[in-house]
This record gives C-alpha cells, structure tokens and sequence, in this order.
C-alpha cells in the first residue's frame, strides 16, 4: 500500500516555451486506481515518465509514502510502467518475458516458473508459457506486460494508454479485468486515457489536466454532475451552454429566464449548462422553452435532436421512438428541469473555450462569450 504524493512537480523541455508538466500538486491514494487524463500532449506521459524515474523533473517533488524519490534509481522505486505499445522483447518466449523482472532480482528458477504460471493464470492467459510474442494477438501481448509488471509485486503500477490499441470489444475485456486486478491485489494504480468514458469506468478518481496543468481532482459522477468550469464540463461530453445572469437561484437569458438551485457560483455572469440526455423533448410546465427541430440522428438506442431556441442551438438526446413522431422543422417545447441545470461561471479570455466540443459531427452549439 503506498500513497503517492506528486508536489508542484514541473518539467520543461529545451526549446519550448511553456512547461509540459506544470506545478501539479496531486495526492494519490494508497491502493486506488486514479485516471490521468487530458487530450493528446497535455502532460501525462511526461508525468508517469517523472514517477517511474524515466525522467527527471525539473523542480517540485514526488513522495511515495511521504519520502522522496527522486533521486532514487528507477528499478529502486517499486514503480512499474505498462506502455501503450507493448514493448514484449521480440526474441524471448512469453515465460522469458513475465519472468524478466524476477531474473534481474535473482529469485530462484523454481519460483519464477510458479510465479509466471500464476501470473499467467491471473491475466487469463495459462498455457502460454512457450509461445513468442508475434504468435499472440495485440490482446494477449497486452496482457502479457501487465503481467510481467505485476510479478516484481510493484508499489505502483503505471498504464500509459494501455488500451488504446485494442479494438472496443477487447478494450472492454482488458479494462474489466485492470478493474479486476487492480481490485484483488490493491495495487496503487495509475492509469493515462484521453478518454473521458474510459477514465470514468475504471477510476476511483480523475486528475485532469490541459496544458500542462491539473485543472481538477475529483470523482468521475463530480466531472458530470459538478463540472467546475465550461471547459471541463466540455471535455467531459456538455454540449449545451447558454449564457445569462444569475441571482442564487434563477438565471436570466436571452431565451427567457429558468430557475436553477445547483450551482458552482453564487451569483453574477453565468453559463446554464444541462446534458442532452436531460433535456426533455415535448416537457410541459415550468423552466420550458419553445425551439424549432433542425435535424436529427437515429442511433438505434437513442435518437438525438439539434433543436434551435431564439439564437442558441440545443442538443437533446431522447427515447429513439420520438423519430417518428417529429419532423425537422417543427416547433417543440423543450423543459429543462431545474435539478438538472448546473450554472458555472462564464469563462474568461483565454480559458481554452475556443478548444471547442469533442469530435465527432456536428457538436457546435450556443456560442458562450469569450467563445470567439
Ligand atoms: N523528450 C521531449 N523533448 C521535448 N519535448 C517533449 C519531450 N517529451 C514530451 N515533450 C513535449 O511535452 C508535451 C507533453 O507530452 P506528453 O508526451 O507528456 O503528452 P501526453 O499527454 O502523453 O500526450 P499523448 O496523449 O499524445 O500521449 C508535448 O508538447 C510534447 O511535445
Ligand atoms: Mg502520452
């Protein structure tokens, strides 16, 4: 069991301007799985590299059970690393693979056979002891390095995107069984995805960071339910952002006034925000809008609707029946139900609101000021 403690822990590279990682204060719990995530060159390679010891930070430190270690050899840290492509050495039998880390601690051969046929078991690989790397598939080489991380025992285990060169159906297999292992063995886990769903599945908690910096640290129901800014509630799937006055308790926009009791402000210049799936299509009474349909999408399990209210578009997810019953062009009424809006403050220039919503079609909405 071993907290991990990361304080105002910086790196810059030469030649570049701002820090790849920086100042990022994050105390990981001892025998947790925690998610770093945060899209594609925001830091969390360079971070892991710092805490296996593959990289030396440039200031700020990092303790595992409140001792430094970063002047601690790698293979003295008890920290492994899983990288995102495998990396199984070629030339070596699967049992010379997960062995590796036994051989260089000089444990005996016949405990590491036992140890490797554990192993192998575990990660639901058995038998496979004589095979070589290129006779498996991405899946089982997969599991093969988490299996030879896990047989040196580590104090933390690293996954840098374990996953992301699987295709969706082992991607589900792989994170069920990291869920699985992680829950057995009590391994403090620290597991790189720059996908939001992915990071909420298997974590205990998420960091998430943009541009070098952690932006929140907090459980994955706070990032959908809670988000503390437009950006964050961005990266995590919100589409809808209307912007307005707030007094505690009811928001004032240009498309007519709803009464919103969960906020992360007080009062003063605001952004309601509410998740498609909230919206409700042909809800009658308070907190309701009238918009005209633009289009829509049928996805088999779900249908989705871009519906325009005065200037700002609306996405709503519904039950995929409503298909038939309306047509683009046609007027609806649109409820918001007030447990279901979350104000958040507007963002200031150069917040990163122009980054825009995930990929993925045609996600633009409301424009939010500063949106520019
Ligand atoms: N050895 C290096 N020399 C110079 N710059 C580097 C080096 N390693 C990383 N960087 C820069 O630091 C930033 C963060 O890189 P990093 O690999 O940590 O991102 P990441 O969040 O892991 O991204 P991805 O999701 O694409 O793997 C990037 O801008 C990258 O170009
Ligand atoms: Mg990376």
């Amino acid at each position: 069991m071993t907290n991990v403690t990361l304080s105002k822990l910086t790196k810059e590279f030469e030649g570049k301007a701002d820090p790849s990682v920086d100042h990022i204060d994050l105390e990981i719990e001892s025998g947790k799985l925690t998610a770093l995530l945060g899209p594609s060159g925001c830091g969390k390679t360079t971070t892991m590299r710092m805490i296996a010891g593959l990289l030396r930070p440039t200031s700020g430190d990092i303790k595992f059970d409140g001792k430094s270690i970063v002047s601690i050899a790698p293979e003295r840290r008890g920290a492994v690393m899983v990288f995102q492509n495998y990396l199984l050495f070629p030339y070596m039998t699967i049992r010379e693979n997960v062995s590796f880390g036994l051989k260089m601690r000089g444990v005996s051969k016949t405990e590491t056979r036992q140890r490797v046929g554990e192993m192998l078991d575990l990660v639901q690989l058995p038998g496979l002891e004589d095979r070589m790397p290129k006779q498996l598939s991405g899946g089982q080489q997969q599991r093969v390095a988490l299996a030879r991380a896990l047989i040196v025992k580590p104090k933390v285990l690293l996954l840098d995107e374990p996953l992301s060169n699987l295709d969706a159906h082992l991607r589900d297999e792989m994170r069920e069984l990291i869920r699985r292992l992680q829950g057995e063995l009590k391994i403090t886990t620290i597991f790189v995805t720059h996908d939001q769903e992915e990071a909420a599945v298997l974590s205990d908690k998420i960091a998430l960071i943009l541009r070098g910096s952690l932006q929140h640290f907090g459980t994955p129901e706070e990032y959908f339910e809670r988000p503390g800014s437009v950006e964050i509630a961005r990266f995590f799937g919100g589409v809808n952002f209307i912007p307005g006055t707030y007094d505690g308790s009811v928001i004032a926009t240009s498309v007519g006034k709803f009464s919103a009791p969960r906020s992360s402000i007080t009062s003063g210049e605001g952004v309601l925000t509410i998740r498609p799936e909230a919206v409700e299509i042909s809800g009658e009474g308070g907190n309701s809008v009238q918009g005209r349909v633009v289009s829509h999408v049928y996805a088999g399990r779900y249908a989705r609707f871009l519906i325009d209210v005065g200037n700002i578009r609306i996405e709503a997810v519904s039950d995929p029946k409503r298909v038939s019953q309306i047509a683009d062009g046609e007027m609806v009424s649109l409820r918001f139900d007030p447990n279901e809006i979350w104000v958040l403050a507007q963002p200031t220039e150069g917040n990163g609101v122009d980054r825009g919503a995930p990929e993925g079609g045609n996600r633009s909405v409301a424009s939010v000021p500063g949106d520019e």
